[in-house]
């Protein structure tokens, strides 16, 4: 057990990510096997349950476990431990502080979160996940979080707030959030953003920077209204009928984060820009789908782009050299304001571009 908790941590870093010594001392002594007491679903979809002779490796390991789905569709897990660990250090976590978590899941990411001192409201929208993840809390001894069945775009129960985790992807943050927000405090969330949920980091007065990648299931209610910002979701199946329209371009291929770079670019710049799997690709590839009808193009990670449109290749042509002619610019450099987007909810826009 010592060495898969020593492993885990290497695992996490592994990833890229700098933990703090008390972040470290968190993911090592909080035991994630009592939050996922009747096994989970890995990636592939297998189940893997407690008397697995691997449940306790998969568990210290840097995956997502699913422990909920509705059909195939996961409803509930406990989030990938690298992407937590980003999220917990862009929130800036000091003893002492209130902090609003929306999506309790498994109870793990609060348990983290309590052990770094701070007083923990976790709201859940799914009673019996709410129960469960509360049962945990109980059994690994673990003080300082409350969890509350409830939707979260509310806020849940009164109170003020140095720091809210949003733990589920939304479309926008709630306005009840920023009014449930100390001076000084800080927002940290999956925002919906072409066809992904990458994290913001949002102030009080409403100033947003990009956190990091990332992709979480919906969150339930207000919390993924459509508004006019946004991007079309995912398609469910993978793009057909694409042809090869440009050529690679840019002598070179870009790895996995400045691919994901060009994304959120291009998804600033276009409305219809998402992301989709192509036949015969492993990984998920920049897409503009047309306004109306089926055609779309997407744009190779070497900047060849295939299409079944012509007039999606051009746009895709477009953003792609755009963001090549400028530098390259990563998604950390664009910065927003929360705005009003007519609905339930705000949103980060227009986006502009800064140099770090
Ligand atoms: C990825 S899981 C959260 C992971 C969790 N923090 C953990 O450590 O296990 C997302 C959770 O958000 C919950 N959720 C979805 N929509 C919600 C909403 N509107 N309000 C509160 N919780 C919501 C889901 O039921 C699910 O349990």
């Amino acid at each position: 057990m010592e060495d898969a908790r020593r492993h885990y941590l290497d695992l996490i870093r592994h990833d890229g990510v700098t933990l703090s010594p008390e972040l470290a001392r968190a993911f090592a002594t909080v035991p994630r096997e009592v939050f996922v007491p009747d096994g989970f679903h890995r990636r592939d979809g297998r189940l893997v349950l407690p008397a697995d002779p691997e449940f306790l490796r998969v568990v210290y390991s840097n995956d997502v476990l699913v422990t909920k789905l509705s059909g195939s569709r996961p409803i509930s897990s406990s989030s990938q431990p690298s992407l937590m660990a980003l999220m917990i250090e862009a929130l800036d976590v000091r003893p002492g502080q209130r902090i609003l978590e929306i999506g309790a899941g498994t109870g793990y990411n609060a348990a983290l979160l309590a052990t770094l001192g701070a007083e923990v409201t976790t709201v859940e929208v799914q009673a019996d996940v709410a129960d469960r993840a509360r049962s945990a809390l109980a059994r690994a001894a673990i003080d300082g979080v409350r969890v509350e069945n409830a939707d979260g775009y509310t806020g849940g129960p009164a109170g003020a707030y140095d720091r809210i985790i949003v733990t589920v992807g939304i479309a926008g943050i709630s306005p009840h959030w920023i009014d449930r927000l100390l001076p000084g405090g800080r927002i940290v969330a999956p925002v919906e953003h072409a066809g992904m949920h990458p994290v913001l980091s949002a102030g009080a007065g409403g100033e947003v920077t990009v956190v990091c990648p990332a992709g979480f299931m919906s969150a339930a209610g207000p919390l993924t209204a459509r508004h006019p910002g946004s991007h079309p979701p995912p398609p469910s199946e993978p793009l057909s009928g694409l042809d090869p329209a440009v050529p690679a371009r840019w002598g070179t291929t870009l790895e996995a984060l400045a691919y994901r770079d060009l994304w959120f670019a291009a998804g600033v710049w276009h409305r219809r820009v998402t992301y989709a799997s192509a036949p015969g690709r492993e990984q998920s590839l920049i897409a503009v789908l047309a306004e109306d009808g089926p055609g779309s193009a997407v744009v190779l990670p070497d900047g060849a782009v295939l299409a079944s449109a012509e007039r999606c290749a051009a746009v895709a042509l477009a953003l792609a050299d755009r963001w090549w002619a400028m530098g390259r610019p990563p998604m950390r450099a664009w910065r927003a304001t929360l705005a009003s987007a007519g609905g339930p909810i705000l949103v980060p826009g227009p986006w502009r571009l800064t140099r770090p």
